[in-house]
């Protein structure tokens, strides 16, 4: 099954094209149900940040593997102005744009890992896994 896309995302649209992506993704994975509403909420909500913090980016979407689990991995990227402070930026309602803060701390809920990496003047980066039950 090789799947992986990428997706580009520089407005809101791609936002949506994102979340379709990875559902359609997750669902050849085998992801039913609640897992496949998360999964692109959760990627929906890292899209979103990219369009709102960082202006454009990159969502890529791969099988995860570890050992005998097999899930989703999902990385969002950009090269935006960074996050200065990562751990304020993951408490909910936290937000530098007068958003409701809770996209990145909701997208950790969301999925089973979740990684951010981000350097001021360089850019971020979101790694977050669901694993198949
Ligand atoms: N890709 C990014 N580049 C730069 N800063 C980011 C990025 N993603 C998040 N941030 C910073 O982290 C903060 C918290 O992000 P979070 O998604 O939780 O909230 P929000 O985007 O402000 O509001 P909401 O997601 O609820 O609409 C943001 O306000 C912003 O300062
Ligand atoms: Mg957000």
């Amino acid at each position: 099954m090789g799947s992986e896309t990428s997706v580009t995302i520089a407005s809101v649209g791609d936002i949506v094209k994102a979340r379709q992506e990875g559902r359609a993704l997750a669902t050849e994975m085998g992801f039913v149900d609640s897992d496949l509403t998360l999964i692109a909420t959760a990627i929906s909500e890292v899209a979103r940040n990219i369009v709102d913090h960082a202006k454009s980016g990159e969502i890529r979407l791969t099988l995860a593997n570890h050992g005998s689990r097999r899930g989703i991995l999902i990385v969002a990227s950009d090269h935006g102005p960074g996050i200065p402070d990562i751990n304020r930026a993951m408490q909910y309602g936290f937000s530098t744009n007068k958003g409701l803060g809770v996209g990145l701390p909701g997208a950790k809920w969301l999925m089973d890992e979740f990684e951010i990496n981000s350097k001021v003047g360089e850019g971020t980066t979101v790694m977050m896994r669901k694993w198949l039950p």
